[in-house]
C-alpha cells in the first residue's frame, strides 16, 4: 500500500508536470544530452531516516555539482575551516557556474561554482594527499553521505574530460594565483570524476537530511561529518547553492539547496527534511525546471520556508 505522504508527492509531481514541459536539457557535455527529458523522479526523507519516493525514483543520473556542497564538507572536515578559508571564499558570485570569479586576493569567491569546486576538490583528503587519494577519499565520502557505495558513469565522465576545456582554464588561473594545492590536469580530472557518481533521487534526499541532521547519516547511523561542518555547508548553500538565481530562491523556497546540470536538486532542511529531485530540463540558469517547482510547492504546502 502507498504511504499518504508518497501520494501526496505522486500530486505534487503530476501538478508540476501539469504546469508544461519548459526549459532544455544541457547539451555542453554532449553525454547528457541523450537524457530522456520526461523523466521526473521526487524524493523526500525524514528525520528518522524514513524515505519516500515518487516517480521515477530508482533511475540514476550523474550527481554534477550537487557534488559540490558534499565535497565541500569533507575538506572543511579533513582541512579545517581556516584553512578550506585561506583558499575559497564564501560569497555569492552573481555569475554563471562556469565564470572565473576570483577575489582580488585570488580566491575562488565560493565552493558551489566551479572554479571553486575544482580548488576545494584539491583540498580533500589530509594535507599532502595525493590527487587519486583524494578523488577516492571524495567517492568514499559521498558515499557514506548516501549510505551505499556510489560509482563513476565512466561514459559520462569521458565525455565531460574530452570537453573540459573550460574547467581547466579555470584551474590553470586559479593555480597561477596559488590557490590551487594539485596539478590542474589532475584537480579537474578529480573533480570530472566527482561530478560523474551517479545517484537517484533517493540517495539525494538521504544526502541532504544527512546535512540537516548535524552529519549523521539518519539511515546507517554513521556521523559523517561533524555538526559544525554542516553549518558552514548549509549557509553556504543557502547563498550561493543556487547560482544567480539564489535570492529568488530563497525568497520563494527558503531551503538550503543545490542544483546540477544533469537536473538533479536537493534542499536540506535543518532538522526537519532531505528532499531530492530530478528532471533534466533545466531554466536560464541551470536549475531543474520541474525540480524548482517541486521545491516550490513541497515549500508552501508544508510550511517549510526557513523564515
Ligand atoms: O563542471 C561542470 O560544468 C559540470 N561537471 C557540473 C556543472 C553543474 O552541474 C552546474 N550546475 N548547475
Amino acid at each position: 500500500m502507498r504511504s499518504p505522504v508518497t501520494e501526496y508527492l505522486d500530486a505534487v509531481r503530476e501538478s508540476c508536470i501539469a504546469d508544461g514541459d519548459d526549459g532544455e536539457v544541457a547539451s555542453y557535455i554532449p553525454e547528457l544530452a541523450e537524457a530522456d527529458p520526461d523523466l521526473f523522479g521526487l524524493a523526500m526523507c525524514t528525520i528518522d531516516g524514513t524515505v519516500y519516493a515518487s516517480g521515477d525514483a530508482e533511475h540514476r543520473f550523474t550527481i554534477q555539482s550537487l557534488s559540490k556542497p558534499f565535497a565541500y564538507a569533507l575538506a572543511l572536515a579533513d582541512r579545517g575551516r581556516d584553512e578550506v578559508l585561506r583558499f575559497v571564499g564564501v560569497e555569492p558570485s552573481g555569475d554563471p557556474f562556469n565564470e572565473i570569479s576570483l577575489e582580488d586576493n585570488g580566491r575562488p569567491r565560493n565552493p558551489m561554482i566551479n572554479i571553486g569546486a575544482i580548488t576545494t576538490h584539491a583540498l580533500v583528503g589530509p594535507e599532502g594527499a595525493t590527487a587519486e587519494e583524494s578523488t577516492e577519499r571524495v567517492r568514499a565520502g559521498l558515499s557514506a553521505f548516501a549510505g551505499r557505495q556510489l560509482e563513476v558513469d565512466e561514459a559520462v565522465c569521458a565525455s565531460e574530460r574530452e570537453t573540459a576545456d573550460r574547467n581547466m582554464a579555470l584551474a590553470y588561473l586559479v593555480r597561477a594565483r596559488g590557490k590551487l594545492q594539485d596539478e590542474p590536469h589532475d584537480a579537474v580530472d578529480g573533480y570530472t570524476r566527482q561530478c560523474s557518481l551517479l545517484v537517484d533521487v533517493r540517495d539525494l534526499a538521504v544526502m541532504a537530511m544527512t546535512l540537516a541532521s548535524g552529519g549523521r547519516n539518519p539511515v546507517t547511523g554513521e556521523q559523517v561529518v561533524s555538526a559544525r561542518v554542516c553549518t558552514q555547508v548549509l549557509s553556504v548553500m543557502a547563498t550561493c547553492g543556487m547560482y544567480d538565481a539564489a535570492g529568488d530562491w530563497m525568497t520563494s523556497v527558503g531551503i538550503p539547496a543545490k542544483s546540477g546540470v544533469s537536473g538533479g536538486l536537493l534542499g536540506s532542511l535543518p532538522g526537519q527534511v532531505g528532499i531530492g529531485a530530478f528532471s533534466p530540463r533545466l531554466d536560464g540558469f541551470g536549475n531543474s525546471v520541474r525540480g524548482v517547482r517541486a521545491c516550490e510547492r513541497l515549500s508552501e504546502d508544508m510550511g517549510l520556508h526557513l523564515m
